[in-house]
């Protein structure tokens, strides 16, 4: 494993936070996890996640489900699209079967970008790709130096081409998860906490 792999993952094993979606290798509750965060701070989607699958436990209630139904439970969190996506995502699952277990398949869903799909598939099945969001973006950009803006696609694509060459291949899901947290925790955007960085 690469150095810079090792230090986070040192710093993750003291650091993470016990979040419910990380006790899973489930990859329905993982989806619906990462599309909750999407919009929303872990403080306050912590409590929507749990709210949604206590009603809606498996992809099967959330497709057989009314709109309606739906919708009431995603009030408060916004971009209600996202709701319909989900809802219109579960039907497509349920029509083929099984949930979709490879990046490719994932990323067919109804409303499920790069970004998501690589969460789901590394979390829950350990593919090796890169999951980069804008704490992600955020970590590399700084590590590495990047000036280029991320909201270019030049930008973009040179922060999703270094963190797709330092996962570790065995690794996908902790790495994944262990750059979120160091952005949502150490790397912050503002008054980031660069004297105790285990990458400075
Ligand atoms: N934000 C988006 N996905 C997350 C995850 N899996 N853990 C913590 N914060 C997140």
């Amino acid at each position: 494993m690469n150095e810079i792999c090792s230090r986070l993952f040192e710093w993750y094993s003291v650091n993470k936070r016990d979040l419910p979606w990380r006790a899973t290798r489930d990859p329905y509750l993982i989806w619906i996890s990462e599309v909750i965060l999407q919009q929303t701070r872990v403080a306050q989607g912590y409590d929507y996640f749990v709210r949604f699958i206590q009603r809606f436990p498996t992809v099967e209630s959330l497709a057989y489900a009314s709109e309606d139904e739906v919708l009431r439970m995603w009030q408060g969190l916004g971009y209600y699209s996202r709701a319909r996506n989900l809802h219109t995502a579960a039907k497509q699952v349920v029509g083929m079967g099984h949930f979709p277990n490879t990046y490719d398949a994932i990323r067919q869903l109804k409303g499920v970008g790069d970004y998501t799909a690589a969460a789901v598939a590394s979390f829950a099945f350990d593919e090796p790709k890169a999951a980069v969001d804008g704490n992600v973006c955020r970590v590399w950009t700084r590590v590495f130096g990047i000036e280029e803006p991320i909201d270019s696609a030049r930008g973009k694509k040179m922060v999703v081409e270094v963190a797709q060459a330092l996962l570790p291949e065995k690794h996908a899901a902790k790495y994944n998860q262990a750059v979120m947290e160091f952005g949502a925790l150490q790397c912050t955007p503002s008054s980031p906490d660069c004297l105790s960085c285990p990458l400075n």
